[in-house]
C-alpha cells in the first residue's frame, strides 16, 4: 500500500486509513479479524473521535492493543474532539479533558494526530493554540488537524497555532464531490457551480494540508451507500466496469478513483468487514487513467461545462 506524507510533516500514513466509527458492536474477535486485515493490506492509520459510540469505540480499540501488546507501535491513531451533545466546544478545558480520555480508552499514552472535529464559531484560536501546545510538550499529542473546516477558518487558527496543522478531513466520494464541483464549473450559474467550502481542495494543496475524506462510500450527509442505492445504479455500474479491468471490486475502484485525485488524498473507509477492507484496500495502489476518472464523475450524474 502506498503512503502519504501527512501534511507534508514526516508523518507517512497508508493511503488508506480504517474509520473507527462502527466498530463499537463488533465482538472482541470480529474486531481483531477487522484489525489483522487492515494491517495484511498495509492499513496502519486508524481514525477515531471521543464522541463514536459515545466512547465505545475508543474503549474496544484500547481492549485490542492491550490484549496485542506488539500493535501499537505498528500503527498510528488520530482521534478527534470539540462536538459535543448540542453544541460545539473548543475550549482549552475541553480539548484537555477530551483528549485525556480518549487516551484513557484507547490504552496509549500518545496519540499521533488529533482533529478538531467539527467548527466551532465561538472558538477563541489563542486558547486553542494553548491547548495544543500543552499536549504537545507532554508528549500526549504529536501532530495536529482539523475537520471539516475551510480555509479561512484554518487560516485563522493557523495565525495562532505554532504548529503546522497537517489535515482537514472532509466528506468526498464519487457521490459526493463538492470539493470538485466548483472548480470545474468556475463563474458558471449553475448548482454545480456553487461553491459550498471556500476553494478548500486547492487552499490543502496550496498549503500542504491532506485532505482525508470520511464517508467515501456515502451520498448526501448519512443519506446511505451509493453501491446499493437504485440513485447511483450508473455511477457503481461505471465502477465495476472500469474495475475489472484492473481486478478492482467496484468499492475498491471508488477508492482508486479517490486516490488518482493528485492532491494525495487519504481515504478513510469504514467498513467492518475484513474482506471488504482487504478488497478496497487494493483500490489505493492502481491509478486510473484520466478518461477513467472523469467517466466516473460523470456517470455520478455530473455535467462538465
Ligand atoms: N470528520 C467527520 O465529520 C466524519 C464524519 C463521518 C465519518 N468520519 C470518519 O470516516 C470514517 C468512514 O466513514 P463511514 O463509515 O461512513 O465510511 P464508508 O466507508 O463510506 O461507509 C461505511 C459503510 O458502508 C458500508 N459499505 C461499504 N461498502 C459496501 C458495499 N459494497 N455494499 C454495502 N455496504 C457497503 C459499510 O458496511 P460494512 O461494515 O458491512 O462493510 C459501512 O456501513 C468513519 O469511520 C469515521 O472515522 C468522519
Amino acid at each position: 500500500m502506498k503512503s502519504i506524507n501527512l501534511g507534508n510533516s514526516g508523518l507517512e500514513a497508508s493511503a488508506v486509513a480504517l474509520g473507527c466509527m462502527r466498530i463499537a458492536e463488533l465482538g472482541a474477535s470480529e474486531l481483531a479479524q477487522l484489525i489483522d486485515a487492515c494491517l495484511e493490506a498495509g492499513i496502519d492509520f486508524f481514525d477515531h473521535a471521543d464522541i463514536y459510540g459515545g466512547g465505545r469505540c475508543e474503549e474496544r480499540f484500547g481492549e485490542y492493543l492491550h490484549t496485542h501488546p506488539g500493535v501499537r507501535d505498528r500503527i498510528l491513531i488520530q482521534s478527534k474532539c470539540g462536538i459535543r451533545p448540542g453544541f460545539f466546544d473548543f475550549s482549552l478545558p475541553h480539548i484537555l479533558h477530551s483528549v485525556d480520555q480518549s487516551l484513557t480508552r484507547l490504552q496509549t499514552d500518545h496519540l499521533d494526530v488529533l482533529l478538531l472535529h467539527r467548527p466551532d464559531t465561538l472558538m477563541e484560536p489563542e486558547e486553542v493554540a494553548e491547548a495544543f501546545t500543552h499536549l504537545h510538550q507532554s508528549g500526549k499529542v504529536r501532530h495536529f488537524g482539523v475537520s471539516n473546516q475551510n480555509p479561512s477558518q484554518m487560516a485563522l487558527l493557523q495565525k495562532y497555532v505554532p504548529f503546522k496543522l497537517i489535515a482537514d478531513q472532509l466528506q468526498f466520494g464519487p457521490a459526493h464531490t463538492p470539493l470538485v464541483d466548483s472548480g470545474l464549473n468556475v463563474n458558471i450559474k449553475s448548482p454545480l457551480g456553487t461553491m459550498y467550502d471556500g476553494g478548500v481542495l486547492e487552499y490543502c494543496r496550496l498549503n500542504e494540508i491532506t485532505i482525508q475524506t470520511w464517508s467515501p462510500f456515502l451520498f448526501g450527509f448519512f443519506e446511505g451507500v451509493f453501491l446499493t442505492s437504485e440513485r447511483y445504479t450508473e455511477l457503481t455500474r461505471t465502477l465495476g466496469r472500469i474495475g475489472e479491468r484492473y481486478r478492482l471490486s467496484p468499492g475498491a475502484a471508488a477508492v482508486a478513483w479517490v486516490a488518482r485525485h493528485p492532491a494525495k488524498i487519504q481515504t478513510i473507509i469504514g467498513s467492518t468487514k475484513p474482506q471488504r477492507v482487504r478488497e478496497n484496500a487494493r483500490g489505493a495502489d492502481v491509478e486510473l487513467t484520466r478518461e477513467e476518472w472523469y467517466e466516473i464523475y460523470r456517470s455520478a450524474g455530473n455535467r462538465l461545462p
